[in-house]
Order: structure tokens, then sequence, then C-alpha cells
């Protein structure tokens, strides 16, 4: 599905991700994990060729994306759907309305609209709210629409960057549970996470990279024990409120 053969890309002096080798299978669930500044969205954004590789090839089932022409790339991004912490949906469109935008973009008819977009909203469990707008919905809601807009086309693969992030954890499961059905469905998934919970409960192949390479990849792995200036950072909180 995805093939990293001895990947760099440097921005500059500052190393995002040196010398990386790693495949992911068709079908695989893969959380990707690290502190802050490791390299997790420069290996995601190389996949989405938003960035282009120093050195190392990258392929998409069997594409050397490098290779691809620009009018090739837009092909390359509707076979990976991507979902975001903060979601990103379109505050003037309905929920259908945002299905649909994924849609109208790749050219489908109204008629396939018509038939799939109710479709997807019945798998993600967001029906009753197909004529709502973004902001009469929860944060829970929001992601399943963002979900629903990003498998719409059917990708083979669904990157999620830290789509739980902004959820509270009772949400983030739920959101979870969804992922793991999208995936049993045949998508690939690469979800870059921080939630400790999460990873370590799921027993999922977790990939870990720290200062641009790859430092573990578990089969069916948990979050690790590196410092996580987030984690720190907020129990650093905790402690000083206690201490006064
Ligand atoms: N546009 C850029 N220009 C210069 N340096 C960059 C740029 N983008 C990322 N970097 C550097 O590359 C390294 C990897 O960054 P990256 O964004 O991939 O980390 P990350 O693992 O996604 O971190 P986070 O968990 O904070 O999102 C960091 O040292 C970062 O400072
Ligand atoms: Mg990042």
């Amino acid at each position: 599905m995805i093939t990293f053969d001895n990947v760099t890309k440097s921005y500059g002096t500052n190393i995002g991700i040196q010398d990386v080798t790693v495949r992911i299978k068709k079908g695989d669930f893969v959380f990707l994990v690290g502190p802050s500044g490791a390299g997790k969205s420069t290996f995601v954004k190389l996949i989405l060729k938003e960035l282009t590789p120093d050195k190392g090839t990258i392929k998409l089932k069997d594409i050397e994306i490098n290779r691809l022409s620009n009018r090739q790339i837009p092909k390359l991004r509707r076979s990976t759907g991507i979902v975001f912490q903060d979601f990103r949906l379109l505050p003037q469109k309905t929920v259908f309305e945002n299905v649909a935008f994924a849609m109208e973009i790749v050219h489908m008819s109204q008629r396939a609209i018509r038939r799939q977009v109710p479709q997807v909203l019945s798998l993600v469990g967001i029906s009753s709210k197909a004529n709502k707008y973004p902001h009469e919905l929860s944060a829970g809601e929001q992601q399943r629409v963002a979900i629903a807009r990003a498998i719409i086309n059917n990708p083979a693969l669904l990157i999620a960057d830290e789509p739980t992030g902004n959820l509270d954890p009772d949400t983030a499961w739920e959101i979870m549970r969804l992922l793991e059905q999208i995936n049993y469905r045949g998508t690939t998934i690469l979800m870059v996470t921080h939630a400790k919970d999460i990873v370590d409960k799921m027993e999922k192949r977790v990939i870990a990279i720290d200062k641009g390479r790859i430092v573990r990849d578990d089969a069916s792995g948990c979050y690790g024990a590196y410092e996580d200036e987030r984690l720190t950072g907020f129990l650093g909180g905790v402690f000083d409120k206690n201490a006064k």
C-alpha cells in the first residue's frame, strides 16, 4: 500500500524525517506516534505529496509518487481520504452538501451523489443530521461528517491527523470504533495521535518516530514511555496547581 525506501526530508538544517524505510500493507491500521517535532506531519505530507523527499522513494500502490506528473496528483489525492483534528467542514454547507461537495469536485453525477451520500451518512451514524449546518452539530457529530466526506470516494487509504484531539473521551472512543469499522471494510488507516490510552487499548500496529527516525514498529503495540511535551506540560500544570 505505502512503501518508504530510505526517505529523507529536511527543511534547511532542520531534520523532518531521516532515512526512513517502512511498509504499510493494505488493510493495516497503524498508529503513528512520537513527541512534538518528531516528523509525523512530515511523514503524512510526503504521502500526500505536499512535500517532496530529498532522498529515497515513496510508493503508493506500486506507483512511485515522486515521478507523478502534476496532472496525476489530483488522482493520487483522491485515493487518500484525510481527517483533521479541527474537522474543517464548510460552514455554509449542510452536512449533506459537505459530503456531496467531495463528490462534485471529482465530477460525480448528481444521481450518484443522491444515492451515495445517504449511504455514507448512515454508515457514520449521522443520517438524521443531513440537513443541519456544522455549527448545529456537536464536535463528535462534526468529526463523523468529516469522516463521511473523507471516505465518500472510497479511498484505499484514510489518514487521520489527531482525529480525537478535540473530543471528550467517550466521543473519542465512538470515533475510534467508527474508524475500526471502516478499517474492517478494507480501508487502510494511518492515524497520527498523542492519545496514549487509545493507542494502548486498541492493540494495533504502532510506528514510533523520534528526531526523524523510526525508533519502534510493533505489530500490536503501545504508546510507549517517551517524554511527550504535551503530556508533561499538562501534568506539570496539574502539579503547579496542587502546589499552591
Ligand atoms: N516548514 C518547515 N520549516 C522548517 N522546519 C520545519 C517545517 N516543518 C517542520 N519542520 C521541522 O521538522 C521537524 C519535524 O516536524 P513535524 O511537523 O513533522 O513534527 P510532528 O511530529 O508532526 O510534530 P507535532 O506533534 O508537534 O505535530 C521539526 O523539527 C520541525 O521544526
Ligand atoms: Mg504534526
